[in-house]
């Protein structure tokens, strides 16, 4: 590796072990207390750096962007998801986006699969009477749920973590549809025995359960708008583990009090960390905090992937995760 060591700035606190290795490996500006930076903190706090490390819950606007020191060419995001970054701004300056894709699919498929089970076996409002001491024992007709055995799952977005839920749901006896923009390879539909929809449309009136698992990003903003999800069947759970914006919420909550739609289990939401009050009050919607990810495992393999691309890059080679290349100017 170039000496001098890079200076990469981390905004929020990362495993302990990930944060050691990357003093060894770095000049590196920590975030002992995780308070979250303002936009400006984090120029400041890059004036000097070689490369910003942020994550899902830092906004890198076109305006931080522009305000960044010439030396730094690399933002290693800690995670998959881009949405937070404005690419185009960034290839104008000609900084170059890693990302850790592959290391968090197991974990956010179990996620899925846990709310995609949670939601119409209403787990949550029976811990929830259990623990309000409300509980008056078992009759053959108190809280009745839904199978999601021989029931059809629509995935929305089929890549890795959307065939990583279809082969879970497999085992789980349900049957798998999906809508991508590319239909996936004849041997991964033989493998899942999956139905492709072109018509995201026509595949929602069908589905009894719909996992979103697609990235957020123009094409994909309120993908779920209240028009197609009023197309869902009535019996109709909504799963969604990928990114809140995908699906108006205001929309989905209106939809759920009124009975349109069964339930919801939702990890992620369009303004983290808050959440629609309209959802706050319905017993039939899960709502977890963004949890897909947060596995020891999951979150220290993310760390060895930032370490890994800024490594590459300071050395001069292409990262191994680049999302794009900045090599403008
Ligand atoms: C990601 O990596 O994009 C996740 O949402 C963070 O857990």
């Amino acid at each position: 590796m170039l000496e001098p060591k890079p200076v990469v700035v981390v905004t929020r606190k990362l495993p302990d072990l990930v944060e050691t290795r990357m003093m060894e490996l770095f000049d590196s500006a920590l975030n002992a207390d995780d308070r979250p930076l303002t936009g400006d903190e984090i120029i400041a706090a890059c004036a000097q750096a070689d490369v910003l490390v942020p994550t899902v819950t830092d906004k890198i606007t076109g305006e931080l962007i522009d305000a960044l020191p010439d030396r730094l060419k690399l933002i290693a995001n800690f995670g998959v998801g881009v949405n937070h970054i404005d690419l185009a701004a960034c290839e104008a300056h000609g900084v170059t986006i890693t990302n850790t894709p592959g290391v968090l699919t197991e974990d956010t498929a179990d996620m899925t699969l846990a709310l995609l089970l949670a939601a119409p076996r209403r787990l949550m409002e029976g811990d929830r009477l259990v623990r309000s001491g409300g509980w008056t024992g078992w009759t053959p007709t108190f809280m009745i749920g839904d199978r999601i055995a021989g029931k059809r799952l629509g995935i929305i977005g089929m890549g890795r973590i959307g065939q990583a839920v279809a082969r879970r749901a497999r085992g789980f006896n349900m049957s798998i549809h999906y809508h991508n923009r590319n239909r996936v390879h004849a041997d991964v539909e033989a493998e899942l025995e999956a139905t492709w929809w072109q018509d995201l449309d026509q595949m929602l009136a069908h589905m009894d359960y719909i996992s979103v698992n697609c990235p957020l990003n123009t094409e994909t903003y309120h993908l779920l708008s209240e028009k197609r999800l009023r197309l869902l069947q009535p019996h109709a759970f909504v799963v969604n583990t990928a990114r809140g914006e995908i699906i108006d919420e205001a929309a989905l909550a209106r939809l759920l009090a009124e009975g349109a739609i069964a339930g919801a289990a939702l990890d992620v939401y369009e303004r983290e960390p808050d959440v629609g009050p309209g959802l706050m009050k319905l017993d039939n919607v899960v709502l977890a905090p963004h949890l897909g990810s947060a596995t020891r495992e999951g979150r220290i393999a993310m760390g060895e992937k930032v370490m890994i691309n800024i490594r590459a890059f300071a050395d001069g080679h292409t990262p191994p995760d680049r999302v794009i290349h900045g090599n403008a100017g």
